[in-house]
């Protein structure tokens, strides 16, 4: 077959070509039952041993503890921005530290349903560093501490998670990882709440993954809608109301690939991180020596996942987009927001991708001379 296009799009975004083929394979008929996996019940045994064995696959990917629930949800990570106040605030104070848009965004929502404060950001240098946790003006009375973990569109990621504890804080830290989830560990001992749409780095966009510890549920504001209250989704197996079946099945097959990654001595989630660090060293530490291009974000918290980065003359943009089209390396331009190029280099991109993006940079840049 012949290889396709790199793709680097920020989301949906690339899946794995074996998956690919695999769920090409099912299409018109799973397992032998018949059926593809689109037109079964939700309720039959087979789509149940299908979300079963995914609820499996990524508690052990991920490691998480037992005493944190998996929720699979519908809304993206944008109805999270509601759902998790409506769920965990009590109505009260919250607190948002804003690094990009997405959080910013976050912060914004939460306004309609609790107290939301901005206790640290890093808009004065246009979001391209962390406010250190240490300096953050953490409210006494906190229900949680909401913080995206990467920065999707800035190109910001938090490399290690805030201890909150640390900073003597009691309050669960809420993070929305739907840009680098299962590109790293996750130290569940400093999280009470995660969540991230699929369409990144676990499948196509229609599920919403939650993992939330068990002692915040139950807790959901009388408004919220039955089908968002986590502890009945949580009681229900996240099957209160239809799931998007064909979604979870996807990402499914996308936690057995996970699994069968290995990198040295590495697999799975450990295999990823050690890949995608690697790859995102190449991309940073080719643009750091050019006079060509340029990465504006702080070198401490540089995201392994969107790397933007910009022509320094930016009247070549459109010749430089057309001409890594054209070699078969897609969806490179920024956000709008940002402009420039963004390369995303989730999982699914090998480090062939990134080697030949970095060869197209090269001989872009010789054609300028
Ligand atoms: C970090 C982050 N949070 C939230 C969202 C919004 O997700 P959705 O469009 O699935 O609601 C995105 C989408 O790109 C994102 O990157």
């Amino acid at each position: 077959m012949t290889q396709r296009p790199y793709n680097f799009s920020a989301g949906p975004a690339a899946i794995p070509e074996e998956v690919l083929q695999q769920a090409a394979a099912e299409m018109l008929n799973w397992n032998g039952s018949g059926m593809g996996v689109m037109e079964m019940s939700h309720r039959g045994k087979e789509f149940m041993s299908i979300a079963a064995q995914a609820e499996a696959d990524l508690r052990e990917l991920l490691a998480v503890p037992a005493h944190f629930r998996i929720l699979f949800m519908q809304g993206g990570g944008l109805a999270e921005n509601a759902i998790v106040p409506m769920n965990l605030s009590r109505g009260g104070t919250v607190d948002f530290v804003v690094t990009g848009s997405w959080s910013q965004k976050s912060a914004k929502e939460a306004r309609k349903y609790a107290a939301p404060v901005v206790i640290a950001n890093n808009e004065a240098d246009g979001h391209t560093s962390l406010p250190p946790p240490a300096s953050w003006q953490l409210s006494a009375d906190a229900k949680y501490v909401h913080i995206c973990s990467n920065e999707t569109i800035h190109g910001v990621e938090f490399h290690e998670l805030p201890d909150l504890d640390a900073l003597g804080s009691q309050a669960p830290l809420v993070i929305d990882f739907s840009s680098h989830v299962a590109s790293r560990p996750v130290d569940w001992s400093r999280v009470g709440l995660a969540f991230g749409g699929a369409q990144k780095n676990l499948g196509p966009a229609g599920v919403t993954l939650v993992v939330v510890r068990e002692d915040l549920l139950g807790h959901a504001l009388s408004i919220c809608p039955s089908a968002f209250d986590y502890r009945v989704v949580a009681d229900n197996a996240s099957m209160y109301n239809t799931p998007p079946t064909y979604s979870i099945y996807m990402a499914g097959l996308v936690f057995q690939w996970l699994k069968r990654q290995k990198e040295g001595d590495f697999t799975g989630i450990a295999a990823m991180e050690a890949r995608n660090l690697a790859k995102a060293t190449l991309l940073y530490n080719f643009i750091d020596r050019s006079q060509f291009y340029v990465n504006k974000v702080a070198m401490d918290c540089r995201s392994r996942m969107n790397v933007p980065f910009f022509l320094r003359d930016e009247s070549r943009n459109e010749a430089f987009l057309a001409g890594a089209k054209e070699r078969g390396l897609l969806q490179l331009k920024g956000h709008k927001s940002v402009g420039g190029m963004r390369a995303s280099i989730y999982n699914a991109m090998p480090l062939a991708g990134v080697q030949a993006l970095l060869d197209y940079m090269r001989d872009f840049e010789k054609t300028c001379a």
